[in-house]
């Protein structure tokens, strides 16, 4: 053993026993995939970007609320929470505050940025500052297949008097893969496109060698599918609007939407319709490999035009103190989504619904910090917004049984859920192939959760298929590799096989995936909020509870086909719902009525 290893075990030991300060995580070993440098030197004035997420005693009530706001059959159903009130139910105690305001003071913190409600605070600190302050050592580790680097730690502990009032410290163990760290396809297919690849592309596309819903996925076939018949939002004011997140300085381009319009919607021509895009995180070095924001702008508004839509773009970290040692990370590996969600609630009217086509192996995102997330999707859906996520197109994990492997320090064998597809306050959606009728596909991301349990809306559901004959044939092997209790996903799957274009640049790119299937639903979503609102009504907020209650009507359910992942044989999709394919898909015209 490295001397270097050995002494990191014993101050590992040391810290447990300590009185003053107490381990708040910890990682038996660096994460598989990475490795620690133990010759990098780390300069110890180098400034690292921290975020404390501060406890929210008012959230449980919040869950609370949600829980009325979203179930149909409650007398509170769609009384969305105000920007105060959801700010009121995130707020810290003031002695937490006092507290974490004067321990950042003394250890000069700088660029301190508390976030509006002050359930997180950012602040850069110098990296003797930050190791002082959580008895720990920051090294450089290297994710070895990327050669990406980054600081991190296998350890912290926090002052005891500190430990009620901290939720999570990040990224501090975080170890996201850098290469699965994206979008629902995953760099699976031609996601990244050499540029001189792309000029070969033919500029426009000849439509009369596609037949719809034959050999090409677009506006009118995703009508047909969903019977949602020539239906026209009326509401086009903002206070119906499509929310597309993007991430990892990914780009979507006006120009090449309005491509898409041209040729799909010929009632934009002439228009000056546009998308709204916002830089949350201030402007950045464009990805212009990838065609994911085009991609889910594009199929977000196939059948919602001309309802408003914005992309939001949030990347980097934001204040980032370079160092002269190229010892630590490069800026855009950061995980941004509490810099998402801050944003969005500090808004007076949000969007109403949003698409994300990102996502991580769950195991790979520290938990507490995951539940600051999915607490603030569940904030979100208070506010009245429905959150959609894809599921990711690797099926229960990876092919080979070898990469299923437990983070845990047990290396057990185990399928890999996606996070935040496992949130259980967002709608995760899968991906269905084939028309008339639209069946399972073996790829679409599917699983149970470790971190959060199974939610109550979704109980029956998941125990039924659980129990059933469906699953009959299980081998111990399978039954082992997952968490029976877990929130189970997909919620709902939608078309993502076949062929869908979308332009890329002013040129017509090829796609398909769960990243094609969640922003068709989330323009499904958008008509749903469009007819409620005509009517007087809220949006729907968070769908769950209704999808898997008096929703269940609108659906059609999808029988045959299978997931599998990690040597598997899988699940079999059923009636009812199953990991396979969810609930179904959406049939607007029934869905129309339940939703009144
Ligand atoms: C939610 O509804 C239940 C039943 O109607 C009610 O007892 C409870 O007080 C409500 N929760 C909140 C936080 O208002
Ligand atoms: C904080 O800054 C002051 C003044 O620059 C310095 O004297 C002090 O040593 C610093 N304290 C820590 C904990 O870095
Ligand atoms: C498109 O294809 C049809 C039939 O294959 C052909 O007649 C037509 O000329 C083509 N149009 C263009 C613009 O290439
Ligand atoms: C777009 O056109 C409509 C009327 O056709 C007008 O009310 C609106 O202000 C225009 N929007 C922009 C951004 O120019
Ligand atoms: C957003 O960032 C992109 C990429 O850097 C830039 O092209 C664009 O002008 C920015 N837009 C706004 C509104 O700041
Ligand atoms: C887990 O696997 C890694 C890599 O193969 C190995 O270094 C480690 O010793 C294993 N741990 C256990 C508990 O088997
Ligand atoms: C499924 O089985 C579990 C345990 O065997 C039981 O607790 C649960 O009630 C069953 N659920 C259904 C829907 O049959
Ligand atoms: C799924 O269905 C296939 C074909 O009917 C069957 O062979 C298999 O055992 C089923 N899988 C499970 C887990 O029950």
């Amino acid at each position: 053993m490295a001397p270097t290893l050995l002494w990191c075990s014993i101050f590992t030991a040391f810290l447990a026993v300590s009185a003053t300060s107490l381990v708040k995580d910890s990682l038996p070993e660096a994460p598989s995939g990475w490795a620690e440098l133990q010759h990098a030197q780390l300069s110890p004035s180098r400034g690292l970007n921290l975020r404390f997420g501060l406890a929210q005693p008012g959230f449980s009530r919040l869950e609370s609320l949600l829980q009325n706001i979203s179930n149909p059959s409650h007398p509170d159903y769609g009384n969305h929470l105000s920007k105060e009130q959801v700010h009121d139910l995130s707020k810290p105690s003031n002695n937490a505050l006092e507290l974490v305001e004067g321990w950042l003071a003394t250890h000069n913190a700088s660029s301190v940025k508390w976030s509006a409600s002050k359930d997180t605070v950012t602040a850069v600190l110098p990296v003797f500052s930050a190791e002082e302050m959580l008895s720990t050592r920051f090294g450089v580790f290297e994710h070895l297949k990327s050669g990406n680097r980054v600081v991190r730690t296998l350890s912290y502990s926090l002052p005891q008097d500190l430990v009620p009032h901290i939720e999570f410290i990040h990224p501090t163990t975080a170890f996201f893969d850098p290469l699965r760290h994206g979008m629902g396809k995953f760099f699976s297919g031609d996601e990244v496109v050499p540029s001189s690849h792309l000029e070969k592309r033919p500029v426009a596309l000849n439509q009369s060698d596609f037949t719809s819903c034959v050999s090409v996925v677009d506006p009118p076939c995703v009508r047909r599918l969903y019977n949602i018949g020539n239906y026209t939002p009326a509401i086009v004011d903002g206070s119906n609007r499509i929310g597309v997140a993007g991430y990892l300085d990914i780009w979507a381009r006006p120009e090449s939407l309005k491509l898409y319009l041209n040729d799909y919607i010929p009632e934009s021509i002439g228009s000056n319709y546009t998308m709204e895009i916002v830089n949350i995180t201030g402007p950045f070095t464009v990805n212009s490999f990838s065609d994911e924001g085009n991609l889910d702008t594009q199929l977000a508004i196939q059948v919602a035009y001309p309802i408003p839509m914005t992309y939001y773009s949030t990347n980097s970290v934001p204040p980032y103190i370079p160092d002269q040692n190229q010892d630590g990370e490069l800026p855009g590996v950061n995980e941004p989504y509490l810099d998402f969600i801050d944003y969005l609630l500090g808004l007076d009217e949000p969007p109403t619904v949003i698409t994300t086509s990102y996502g991580d192996d769950e195991q790979t995102v520290p938990q507490d910090y995951a539940n600051a997330v999915c607490q603030g999707f569940a904030k979100l859906g208070a506010r009245g917004v429905s959150i959609l996520f894809s599921t990711g197109d690797q099926g229960l994990g990876v092919d080979d049984l070898p990469t299923c492997i437990a983070n845990t320090g047990n290396n057990a064998t185990t399928f890999l859920p996606v996070f935040p597809a496992s949130c259980p306050y967002v709608t995760s959606v899968g991906e269905t192939e084939g028309l008339f009728p639209q069946t399972a596909t073996f790829a679409s991301g599917a699983g149970f959760s470790y971190y959060f349990d199974r939610p109550s809306y979704q109980d029956a559901a998941v125990s039924a298929y659980l129990n059933g004959s469906a699953n009959s044939d299980e081998t111990a092997l399978q039954s082992s590799m997952y968490n029976h209790q877990g929130r189970a996903y997909p919620d709902i799957s939608c078309i993502g096989g076949g062929a869908f274009f979308d332009y890329f640049f002013n040129r017509w790119d090829l796609s398909g995936g769960t990243s094609a299937a969640v922003p068709t639903a989330a323009g499904i979503v958008a008509l749903l909020n469009d007819w409620r609102l005509r009517h007087g009504k809220p949006t729907m907020g968070f769908l769950n509870p209704f999808l898997y209650s008096a929703g269940l009507a609108g659906l059609v359910d999808i029988t045959d086909g299978f997931v599998n992942g990690c040597e598997q044989p899988g699940f079999n999709a059923t009636k009812g719902w199953d990991p396979a394919s969810g609930l179904g898909f959406f049939d607007f015209e029934k869905l129309q009525s339940l939703v009144l």
